[in-house]
Order: C-alpha cells, then sequence, then structure tokens
C-alpha cells in the first residue's frame, strides 16, 4: 500500500447525491473524509429523485412485505429488504451481507411497570450478526467501498464498530485496519477484531484521538473509513427505524430512545424518521430522544450550554465504555433531528446505567451497558413529564449483553460502585456466583434459601 493515493478509487453513484449538512452544497462524489470540500462539514445522501416522483408508500409496504417471501440473499437481509431506500446498486450480488437486520421487537412489561409506561419495548440490535446495530450501517458502506474499489477499510471505534467493520471486510474479501484506545474496550470485541482478521492497533489516546488520526489517514492513504462520519453508514442504520415501523403496523410509537456516543445512530433513526413521513409511511413523528452516560455528555451540554449551535467537548469517562466518547462528530445532525422531532436529551448516572442493566436482563433479555441508559433515561423523563403516563416508547437496545462479561460480572460480584454507597438499592438485583464443594445437600441448601428470598 503507498503512502500517497493519487489514483485513489472514488465514490460515486447516480441516483443519490451527497449534501453538505451545513452550507448544503451538492455533489455526486466525496472525498475519503466524507467532508465537504468548501466548508469542511459533514456529509449527507440526499435523494433528489423523490423531488420529482416520490416512490408510493403502500406500493413500498407491499414490496417489502413480499419479500420475506423471497429466499434471496438480498431480500432475507434486514436492511437491503428495505433497499428502495437506500443508494442503489447496480446488481443485488454486490450487496455484502451477513443477514442483518431482522430484529426483534420484545415487549418489557416489567421495565414499563418500573418506568410507570403503559407499553414499553425494546428493539434489540444487539441480535444482529456481530452483536451490535454496527451490522445494519456496515453493510452498505462495506458494499460501497468494495464496489468504489478499495482494498482497505478503517475505522476507529469502542469495540462495536470494530467488530462489524472487521467482519464485513473479511466477508467482502477486504483487509481492515482497526484504531482502538488501549485499554478502554472491552476484551469481547476485540477478540471479535481479531477473529474477524482485523490488523488492529491499540492507540495510547481515548476514541477522540483514535478518530483524529483516523481522519487524518484516510487523506494520506487509500483505505475506506467506515465511521458513522461515512454516510452510507447511517443509510443502512436509517432501516432499523423502517423496520421497526413494520412491526408496530406503521404505527408510530409516541417515543423512541436511544443511547448516545458520537452520535451517528440518532441522526440516522431521526433521518428514517424524517424520510418516512415525507414519503408518507407514517403519518405523525415519534419524538426521538437520546441519552448519554453523565461522564460522557457533549449532546446534554451542547444542547445547555452551546443552545445547540457549538459543540461543547467533554472528557470523557464512564464504564459504558461503547459511548465513552466526549467529542461526537455528527453532532449537528443529532441536534437538527432531536428538535425536528421534538425530542429530549438527557444524561443518567454510573449506578443509573448499572440499575437499568440488570432490570432488563432480569427480563430475560440483557444488553450492554451502553444501551441500558435508554431505560435509565426513560425513568427520569417519565419524572419529568415529558413522557407521558399513557403514552408507548420504544427502547433502542444497541448492543449484546455479551459485549461486556466484565461489567456484569463486577456488578453482580458487587465489585461496581464498592466503594460508592448506594443505600442497598443494587442488592436485590444482584446475583452473584456461589462458590460450593460439589455436594448434593449444599446445593438443595442453596435452593431453599433462594426459595425463601
Ligand atoms: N451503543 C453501543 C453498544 C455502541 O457501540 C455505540 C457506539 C453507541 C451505543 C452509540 O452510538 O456512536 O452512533 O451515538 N459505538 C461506536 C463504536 C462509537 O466504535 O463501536 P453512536
Amino acid at each position: 500500500m503507498s503512502s500517497t493515493s493519487p489514483s485513489a478509487p472514488g465514490v460515486r453513484q447516480a441516483d443519490f447525491q451527497f449534501r453538505c449538512i451545513a452550507c448544503g452544497e451538492l455533489s455526486g462524489s466525496a472525498r475519503q473524509d466524507f467532508r465537504c470540500t468548501g466548508c469542511g462539514d459533514l456529509l449527507e445522501i440526499t435523494y433528489p429523485a423523490w423531488k420529482q416522483s416520490k416512490p408510493d408508500p403502500d406500493e413500498l409496504k407491499s414490496t417489502w412485505r413480499n419479500r420475506k417471501l423471497s429466499r434471496s440473499p438480498i431480500d432475507l437481509s434486514g436492511v437491503w429488504r428495505f433497499r428502495d431506500l437506500l443508494p442503489a446498486l447496480e446488481d443485488d450480488q454486490q450487496a455484502i451481507t451477513l443477514r442483518e437486520g431482522n430484529t426483534p421487537l420484545y415487549e418489557l412489561p416489567q421495565c414499563a411497570r418500573i418506568a410507570g409506561v403503559p407499553r414499553l419495548f425494546a428493539k434489540h440490535q444487539g441480535m444482529n450478526p456481530t452483536g451490535s446495530f454496527k451490522d445494519t450501517g456496515m453493510t452498505v458502506a462495506a458494499t460501497f467501498a468494495r464496489r468504489a474499489g478499495f482494498r482497505w477499510a478503517a475505522c476507529a471505534s469502542t469495540g462495536n464498530t470494530s467488530a462489524s467493520m472487521a467482519a464485513y471486510a473479511a466477508r467482502g474479501g477486504m483487509r481492515s485496519l482497526v484504531l482502538v484506545p488501549e485499554g478502554k474496550i472491552s476484551w469481547s470485541k476485540l477478540s471479535q477484531a481479531l477473529d474477524y482478521g482485523a490488523v488492529t492497533c491499540q492507540l495510547r489516546t481515548d476514541f477522540d484521538g483514535c478518530l483524529r488520526l483516523l481522519q487524518q489517514l484516510v487523506l494520506r492513504a487509500p483505505v475506506y473509513q467506515l465511521n458513522s462520519i461515512n454516510p452510507f453508514r447511517l443509510e443502512g442504520q436509517k432501516t432499523l427505524a423502517l423496520e421497526l415501523l413494520e412491526q408496530l403496523g406503521w404505527e408510530p410509537p409516541d417515543h423512541i430512545i436511544v443511547p448516545g456516543g458520537n452520535l451517528g445512530n440518532s441522526s440516522a433513526i431521526g433521518k428514517a424518521l424524517l424520510e418516512m413521513r415525507e414519503l408518507g409511511l407514517i403519518a405523525r413523528l415519534p419524538k426521538l430522544s437520546v441519552i448519554q452516560a453523565e461522564g460522557a455528555n457533549a449532546l446534554v451540554r451542547t444542547l445547555r450550554e452551546g443552545a445547540g449551535k457549538r459543540l461543547v467537548s467533554v472528557s470523557a469517562d464512564t464504564r459504558a465504555t461503547a459511548i465513552r466518547i466526549g467529542n461526537p462528530a455528527s453532532w449537528k445532525k443529532a441536534a437538527h433531528v432531536l428538535e425536528a422531532t421534538g425530542g429530549a436529551c438527557e444524561q443518567v448516572t454510573e449506578l443509573e446505567i448499572a440499575q437499568a442493566k440488570a432490570e432488563i436482563g432480569a427480563e430475560g433479555i440483557g444488553c450492554e451497558p451502553a444501551s441500558a441508559v435508554t431505560l435509565a433515561g426513560l425513568k427520569k423523563l417519565v419524572k419529568q413529564g415529558f413522557v407521558e403516563p399513557s403514552e408507548t416508547v420504544v427502547l433502542v437496545l444497541t448492543g449484546n449483553l455479551l459485549k461486556d462479561p466484565d461489567f456484569t460480572i463486577d456488578f453482580h460480584r458487587g465489585e461496581l460502585f464498592k466503594d460508592q454507597g448506594h443505600g442497598g438499592s443494587l442488592d436485590a438485583l444482584r446475583h452473584p456466583p456461589i462458590v460450593l464443594d460439589a455436594n448434593l445437600d449444599s446445593v438443595v441448601r442453596i435452593l431453599e434459601q433462594a426459595e425463601k428470598s
């Protein structure tokens, strides 16, 4: 691989355009850092053809329903099944797919009672092939990387993006380069990247440092950047909202609540909601709210202190390592969709995250800590009266329980918050493992004790 890329493959396609989110400049191609050549801001994908003739919403719904009966790989993907609202491929065979999407919508009756709402659902993106929502974006972005002729894909990551990118690059016959903050991502995510064959660099910095370096690297070397700055990622992630609304019979919930880190996912879901309303697929918008960890609350502060006009960066710290991000790249996109849908932005403490995660686990669902901010945030939004006691809510659970076993084990063993008082509020949720001699009486005694508790 040479260090410069005069003949690096470009990103070009006809049926969509790139639009700068700040100056509105339209373009048929994008630079490798996916930034506007005029003002340097982020790009989004737009479909000019919709201006002349919008796709018919009833036809779209029946096409998507009919594809569920098909056995072709592109239709078996819960992302490409909605390809009418995605950048077009010349040939269905081009899609690199692991049958992503198709994730369950679970009802959470116990968590609904705890939060004080009548109906609470979890759209579980942790049930994707590599265990997180990243796969829905990665299938699209990796496909366009290969289509544009790139041999290398690269990302900065708190873990899930790297696992997903490594898998899709491998499936697509590409190499991948991962930049992760040393010591700050879970072993299970790191192990995925290694197994899928990525060149994995643990950099002595944080996520924000990794992303800064990647942005420079893509201008120096012909590597395709697969962070959520890449607008193809967000197009794929949009399908979460399409699939959700289809599962709800196209009846929008009152609220959708999503964790916020680099803010790509909230931006993608918001874009989908606005497009669905524009195309007449839904009649009204759910409110989209973003929840952050208190120790990584850049968007909360940006909206409160910067009135959503300037980014207030923070030095991030949280045990929910997936969202340990202080300088979120997509803050402007997220601020826009929150405003457009009338959503809220809240922050939750480490203790509230751990408690909510255990409550979701106790329903037999489970998720990783970053996903649990949604339930913790919902409780706050109900208390504040922002979510009313009659309203239907969907939490987006972004990652699988198995993504961060250390957090879960530390929690149940009582090693999380050991030195901080929590007034016993977590005790009923803890189920520590019990070490015993292999003796029948001992096990029966444990069973009897448990029955009484
Ligand atoms: N939840 C999980 C499980 C994540 O992995 C991430 C982000 C988020 C929520 C936040 O989503 O960044 O779109 O606001 N993880 C990235 C990564 C940054 O590298 O895996 P976001």
